[in-house]
């Protein structure tokens, strides 16, 4: 199953990342999440990034999704190009060195998550321009592009899927039965990756999927008062399931960008101004609970509030 995940995250690679915006009504606006989000990554990276390693408190997975924050906030923040830019060159540098000069480790869902770092920076870096870098980025792109579908139709049908149109977190191999929690980013990748897909083939079913996905995930993930909420684990604890919730945010931003609606708006801004409101200390800091209170600090939980933040800024004017 990491192996259909990761097909179908680099996937995403086929088309850069466009961000619409969509009208939002009173509360902040999106310079206000803008500047919200580029004060918390100055916090988490005078904080927890490390040149030398190029980590984030040596975190291997969730610091290609911090890596991937930092192009989103760059995409929404012209003026943080440079900041992003050094982080971009560090990283590739130094946490190559620190993995032994390898992005691979085994885990197709570690080696996914860098893919798509990779892809982010990468279409936002205009410096890449050796010819084998490009060559070798459209042929790995095509080939994955052309099994994408395929792969997709066998994931959709595979039993992982529940009856609420949410994503189990696997199959439990000798009985080939659902299993685990529905955890928020086994619900966001998939969005981002129907995205890609519907743009690559043209067929605008998938998005249908993604739709009834995300609107499911709307429905299950959420506090009383909106606010999105890690299944089964409140509060949150940990630097595993505390980077997971930003994945959905993430994805979700860029499912709204192609196929808008009120509720995805709603779920990101309410989020995003419960973090402002009741998950920062005042050292810049933000939990894993965004409901707060925050507790918890960790590399991870800043990256993945940031995400939320980013992504209300993405969808708001
Ligand atoms: C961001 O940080 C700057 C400098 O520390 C400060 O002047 C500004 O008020 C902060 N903005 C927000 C939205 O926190
Ligand atoms: C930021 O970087 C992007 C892509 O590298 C570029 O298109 C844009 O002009 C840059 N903006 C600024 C203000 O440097
Ligand atoms: C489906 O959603 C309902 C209502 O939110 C919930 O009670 C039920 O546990 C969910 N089932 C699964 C398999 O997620
Ligand atoms: C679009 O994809 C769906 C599967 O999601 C498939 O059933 C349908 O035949 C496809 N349509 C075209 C025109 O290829
Ligand atoms: C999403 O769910 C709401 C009810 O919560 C429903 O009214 C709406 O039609 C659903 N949208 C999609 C695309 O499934």
């Amino acid at each position: 199953m990491h192996l259909i995940y990761t097909t179908l995250l680099v996937l995403l690679s086929l088309l850069g990342t466009v961000r619409a915006a969509a009208s939002d009504t009173l509360g902040p606006s999106k310079t206000d999440y803008v500047n919200y989000a580029t004060n918390f990554t100055r916090v988490l990276n005078d904080k927890w990034f490390d040149a030398k390693s190029g980590l984030w408190d040596g975190m291997w997975w969730q610091s290609a999704n911090i890596l991937t924050t930092m192009a989103d906030l760059a995409s929404v923040n012209p003026d943080f190009n440079d900041t992003a830019n050094f982080v971009f060159k560090s990283v590739f540098t130094a946490a190559l060195a620190t993995n032994g000069g390898t992005w691979l480790n085994g885990y197709y869902d570690d080696e996914g998550w860098w893919a798509m770092a990779f892809i982010k920076v990468w279409n936002k870096d205009p410096a890449h321009v050796n010819s084998i870098n490009n060559e070798l980025f459209i042929d790995v792109a095509a080939s994955l592009g052309n099994r994408a579908e395929k792969q997709a139709n066998w994931f959709l049908n595979a039993g992982l899927l529940t009856k609420n149109n949410t994503f189990h977190d696997g199959l439990h191999l000798a009985t080939c039965t659902a299993e685990g929690p529905i955890f928020s980013y086994n619900q966001g990748v998939i969005l981002g990756a129907l995205v890609e897909l519907s743009k690559l083939t043209g067929n605008s079913s998938w998005l249908d999927h993604a739709a009834k996905t995300a609107n499911a995930t709307i429905r299950t993930l959420v506090d009383h008062n909106g606010i999105f909420t890690e299944t089964g684990e409140y509060p949150t604890h940990g630097t595993t399931v505390g980077q997971f919730k930003g994945v959905f945010a993430r994805n979700l931003a860029y499912l709204q960008s192609v196929r808008g609606d009120e509720s995805y708006v709603a779920l990101l801004t309410k989020s995003a101004d419960s973090i402002w409101e009741h998950d920062r200390d005042e050292n810049g800091f933000l939990g894993p609970d965004w409901q707060g209170p925050i507790y918890g600090i960790s590399a991870a939980a800043q990256g993945s509030a940031l995400d939320c933040l980013i992504a209300a800024a993405a969808v708001s004017a």
